[in-house]
Parts: C-alpha cells; structure tokens; sequence
C-alpha cells in the first residue's frame, strides 16, 4: 500500500457515514426537503441520532421552529432529485413540485413521508444543545417505515463532490454486535 497525505479539507469523504438521507421539515404552510449526510447514531432505543443542518440552510428553521422532520432513505434511482435538491434552497423553490416529490402524511410529525423513499423515519428533536456551536440535533426516531420487499436497497453514500458510492449485496457473518 503506498500512501499519499491527504487534504484535511477532505477527510470527511473518507468517513461518511451511512445513506444519504432527504430531510423532509414543515412549520406551518411551509414544507421543505432536502439531502443530508453528516449523522451519527447515539443509541438502540430509543433510537437516537444526531445531525447537523447548517444554519445556512432554509430546512434548519423549520427544524428549529417545529421541532420535528423525517429522514427519508432514498435508493439511487433517485439520485439527481437528491443532488438537485441540494443545489437549490426552499427558502425560493417548491422542491417537491419542482423535483416531482410526491409524499404522504406521516403518523407522528407534520413533515411528510416521500412516497418514492423505500423507507422513512419519522423524528422529533429531543436535544437543541449542539445547535449553537456545531449546529448539530439530537433527533429520536418515534415512528419507522420500510418497504420490505426492498432486501438490499441501492442506497445513496456521499463520496464528496457530486460523488456517490452505492450500496450493493449484504454478506452475513456471524457477530456479537447487535
Ligand atoms: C449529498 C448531500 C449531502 C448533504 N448533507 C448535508 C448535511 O448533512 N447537512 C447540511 O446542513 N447540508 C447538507 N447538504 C447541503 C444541503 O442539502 C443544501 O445546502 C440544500 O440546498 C439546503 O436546502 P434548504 O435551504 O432548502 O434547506 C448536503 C447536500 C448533498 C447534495
């Protein structure tokens, strides 16, 4: 192996974590959607993860306002509505009608599920601490749906610059992780 330093600017595209995910957010008439892959997992059950919106981003005062979004987990046929999702803001854009998004009334939260994700997780925002230094949430899932007919989903992993990895066959092994 003959190994290069690498720009630290960079280092991120080596360990993003798991399926970009389209962070669907509404407050009052307001109703917006858009990628996100900077989240980790905190916990089991309940299940609990953190995530960070930008402050620069029209979908964290929605967030902030109502407390509540969804992570929807798309699969990479819909791979350009997510990049054209996150090159515009739904500060100006109805993304859902200009993308073509068409969605549902969720059990537990005002944001809706994507119809066209093969699974989706309704959240609420139990931990605003981050939010002023890393602009990071701490988001409990209270409600979970997935197609399972769908066994190893070509989930979407960011790369980095418009650069995606996706996901292919499962292997099992035996493991003492849960
Ligand atoms: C693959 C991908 C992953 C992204 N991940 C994040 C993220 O984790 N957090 C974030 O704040 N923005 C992330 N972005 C950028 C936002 O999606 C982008 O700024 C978007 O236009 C914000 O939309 P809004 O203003 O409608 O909220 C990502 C974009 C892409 C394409």
């Amino acid at each position: 192996m003959r190994k290069q330093r690498f720009a630290l600017s960079r280092a991120y595209t080596l360990l993003e974590p798991g399926p970009v995910v389209l962070l669907t957010t509404a407050h009052r008439d307001a109703c917006n959607v858009m990628p996100m892959s900077w989240y980790s997992l905190l916990d089991f059950e309940p299940p609990l993860l953190a995530c960070v919106v930008s402050a620069a981003n029209h979908s964290q005062s929605l967030l902030r306002a109502s407390r509540q979004c969804v992570l929807n987990i798309p699969t990479a046929e819909l791979a350009r509505q997510v990049v054209g999702c996150g090159n515009c803001s739904g500060a100006d854009t109805d993304k859902f009608s200009r993308f073509k998004l068409a969605h549902s009334a969720a059990s537990q939260v005002g944001a809706p599920l994507l119809d066209a994700c093969y699974a989706s997780l309704e959240c609420r925002v139990v931990d605003t601490r981050m939010v002023r230094r890393y602009e990071q949430f701490v988001l409990e899932v209270v409600a979970a749906w997935v197609d399972i007919s769908n066994k190893d989903p070509p989930t979407l992993h960011h790369r980095g610059y418009g650069r995606f990895m996706v996901a292919g066959p499962s292997i099992q092994l035996r493991s003492k992780m849960r």
